[in-house]
């Protein structure tokens, strides 16, 4: 990995004001943007979490034990709130290759097969972190060695799950707590293999599996402006400028509280082209102080369109990691806590969130709902009519903050369904995309051209889909033409 270059990316400004709720999910999009905000009744609330999380395009999962299972109350409670799951431990180095090139996938595949059973996800943790290791890993080995073990591991981790999980946490918590920005935590990874250690995991990841999300996952890394949070950010933003294959930051979010500018942290990293997942967390605390911090860490997530989904690190205070804080949303006897209800009327006020396939599998369809819009914005583009058999493009600024922004691009389809298409639009002063997902883009000057990507060109007659990007320079929407061969 090269250094990684300090950016001003923690001075972002927070989000413009806020979007007005539209559970999209589960509506069939037939008019123009702007005649939806009008005509649409809004969803009825969902009465679990998953549900509610479903209505805006997100998961709501939690972490599971497999050493648990036999509880009855404890497997009723996450098959009725939760949508996603994360093994707390069993997918980890130690438990699942106690010895070198010999897997232990019982506890793990019990998680993973049951969530499979009832439609979950299933977040992978964690392939490459410094602890839980198997003791046949230590300072004996060769750096050649520990890289042979570390690219074996990854690709038979990911191959037996390929396919049932959705996104693998590729390394975790490399960052180091203090020291300058861009410090790594010192490991056998960076004793042996040095700082290039992230990107040769995540190179090894993406050869193992090109149709799965691959995450960086990090703790105090929510504060937007905390040096460790700056390590991370930049190491993303080389990773993307290099075409090291990254598709998701996770912020695990354990706290008291979140940070003031959490929400402007979720949204630096989306603006960076990567998904970011709340990974792990929970909330130390009681009563309405910490419903309210609950509230707020959803209301954050699901004012970033590209925030896809939320996991908390556990079901019950009684069997959290840290249960003397009560963390959790359900309390020791499985009741729901006040933050329960914050939570959930939270998520059933949500704007919908776009979440691009990773950018190596462009056959894989994406995992937003193709008709999924927000609400009408008053920095949308004028949508032009539909020809019959052609189609129109509507740009839509979705967030900005100083000298940058992020637009929504909705691609429709006329009178008759359409097997290609490509929108063109001119930049007025001077932007310039810095990042672009669901289309494939060519720029001459100030002229952009956006093509489909081989999973989205064809949309059926008076449907739509959308693409995205972040860009330089002042928001604008300018109007867009959309052909179609
Ligand atoms: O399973 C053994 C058991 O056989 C043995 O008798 C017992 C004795 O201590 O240990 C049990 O293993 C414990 C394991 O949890 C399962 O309960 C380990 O000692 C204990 O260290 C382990 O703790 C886990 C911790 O990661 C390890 O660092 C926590 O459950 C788990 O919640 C926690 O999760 C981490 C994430 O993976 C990464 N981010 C931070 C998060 C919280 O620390």
């Amino acid at each position: 990995m090269s250094d990684f270059p300090l950016s001003a990316g923690g001075a972002r400004r927070p989000l413009s004001g806020p979007r007005r709720a539209l559970a999209a999910g589960a509506l069939g999009v037939l008019g123009v943007v702007t005649a939806l905000a009008t005509t649409l009744p809004a969803n009825a609330a969902a009465s679990t979490l998953g549900a509610a999380a479903a209505q805006s395009g997100r998961y709501f999962g939690t972490a599971i034990a497999a050493g648990h299972m036999n509880d009855s109350t404890y497997v009723a409670t996450w098959d009725r709130e939760f949508n996603s799951v994360t093994a707390e431990n069993e997918m980890k180095w130690g438990p699942i290759e106690p010895s070198r090139n010999s897997f232990n996938w019982g506890s793990a595949d019990q998680i993973v097969n049951h969530a499979v059973s009832k439609g979950m996800k299933v977040r992978g943790h964690t392939l490459v972190w410094h602890a839980q290791l198997p003791s046949w890993i230590n300072s004996s080995m060769s750096a050649s060695d520990l890289r042979s073990a570390m690219t074996n591991h990854i690709t038979q981790v990911m191959n037996h799950y390929k396919g049932k999980v959705f996104a693998w946490d590729v390394v975790n918590e490399a960052f180091a707590d203090g020291g300058a920005v861009g410090t790594l935590r010192d490991s056998i990874f960076t004793q042996k293999l040095g700082n290039g250690f992230i990107e040769e995991a995540f190179r090894a990841a993406r050869a193992a599996d090109p149709n799965v999300k691959l995450c960086y996952n990090d703790y105090n890394i929510d504060n937007a402006t905390a040096a460790k949070t700056q390590g991370v950010y930049n190491m993303v933003k080389d990773f993307k400028a290099r075409g090291v294959p990254i598709d998701c930051v996770g912020l695990q979010s354990h706290f008291g509280n979140p940070p003031s500018n959490y929400q402007q942290n979720i949204a630096q990293f989306a603006a960076l082209g990567v998904d970011v997942q709340i990974t792990e967390l929970d909330v130390g605390g009681s009563g309405s102080t910490q419903a309210d911090a609950y509230r707020r860490v959803v209301q954050a997530c699901t004012a970033v369109p590209r925030c896809a989904g939320i996991t908390v690190w556990g079901i019950t205070d009684k069997w959290s990691w840290r249960s003397g804080d009560t963390p959790l949303l359900f309390d020791g006897n499985f009741n729901k806590k006040q933050a329960y209800t914050s939570v959930l009327d939270a998520l059933n006020a949500a704007t919908p969130s776009t979440s691009p396939s990773p950018s190596a599998s462009p056959s894989r369809s994406p995992s937003a709902s193709p008709s999924a819009s927000p609400s009408a914005s008053p920095s949308a583009s004028p949508t032009r009519s539909p020809l019959p058999g052609g189609c129109s493009a509507t740009i839509k600024t979705i967030n900005s903050w100083g000298g940058g922004f992020q637009s929504e691009v909705t691609v429709q389809a006329g009178s008759s369904a359409v097997n290609g298409w490509t929108v063109k639009w001119t930049w007025p002063s001077g932007q310039s995309i810095s990042s672009l997902w669901n289309g494939r883009q060519s720029t001459s000057g100030s002229s952009v051209t956006v093509t489909n990507e081989t999973y989205n060109g064809s949309i059926a007659a008076g449907a739509s889909t959308t693409f995205g990007f972040t860009a330089n320079g002042n928001a604008a929407t300018p109007t867009a033409t959309c052909t179609s061969p």
